[in-house]
């Protein structure tokens, strides 16, 4: 790992004696390489990371997404937030420091999918942009596709699917993004999904468009 990385990583929180756990460390190389793990599968690893608001829509495209891409033959998984802190993420909250973790975790087991030839989906709020720039900068160039599903407070509020929105409006709830945390939308996604103006179909063609324009500008492999 390079020293911009790790620089990076302390920056978004870990603890620093977490960083002295881990000294003595020897990595031991795959002898399959990624390019012959993406020649075997016929398609490119790649993480594509969702985020928005709770109730934006994000679980919603990207099951659709891993659905559509599975039955096109693509190895595809989806890590999405509610499942993923009911186990790896159990220990966290949402205060700002804990989703800095929350990612940070996150982004190191996408980063495995995408090293293992997956095209693995992610569905968090993420909502802080040093978060998904942290995300961004473990992946090799042109592997991390953000994509904002853009749906205004308003909307997520009003849908509301599973009342924490209420919840978080009468104080049930403490450091709810958008009510009492902060949400900073992404500056330039690769993609941009306006949930009032398209279908969650028309979304996952929107992506699926993207990585088939992506796939088609890739270097032969042999
Ligand atoms: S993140 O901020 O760390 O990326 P994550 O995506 O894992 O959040 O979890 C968000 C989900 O947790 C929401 O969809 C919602 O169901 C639930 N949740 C519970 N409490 C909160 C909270 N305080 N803020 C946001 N989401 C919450």
């Amino acid at each position: 790992m390079n020293a911009v990385v790790e620089l990076e990583r302390t920056s978004i929180g870990m603890p620093a004696e977490s960083s002295n756990r881990s000294r003595n460390i020897f990595s031991s190389p795959s002898k399959i390489t990624p390019q012959q793990r993406e020649l075997r599968n016929g398609h490119a690893g790649r993480v594509i990371w969702f985020t928005g608001f709770s109730g934006a829509g994000k679980s919603t495209i990207a099951s659709e997404l891993e659905r559509q891409l599975f039955v096109r033959g693509r190895n595809t998984y989806v890590l999405d937030g509610d499942n993923i802190r009911n186990g790896l993420g159990f220990d966290l909250s949402f205060s700002l420091d804990d989703r800095d973790e929350n990612i940070r975790r996150v982004a190191e087991v996408a980063k495995l999918f995408v090293e293992g030839g997956f095209i693995c989906i992610t569905a968090f709020i993420s909502p802080l942009r040093h978060q998904r720039e942290y995300a961004r900068k473990i992946f090799p160039a042109g592997k991390f596709v953000e994509v904002f599903v853009n749906t205004p407070l308003h909307i997520c509020e009003e849908r509301d699917p599973k009342g924490l929105y209420l919840k978080a409006r009468s104080n049930q709830i403490t450091d709810f993004t958008g009510i009492s945390s902060p949400y900073e939308s992404p500056i330039d996604p690769e993609i941009e999904i306006r949930t009032d103006q398209c279908t969650v179909h028309e979304a996952v063609v929107k992506i699926r468009d993207y990585l088939e324009n992506q796939d088609a500008q890739m270097e032969p492999m042999i």
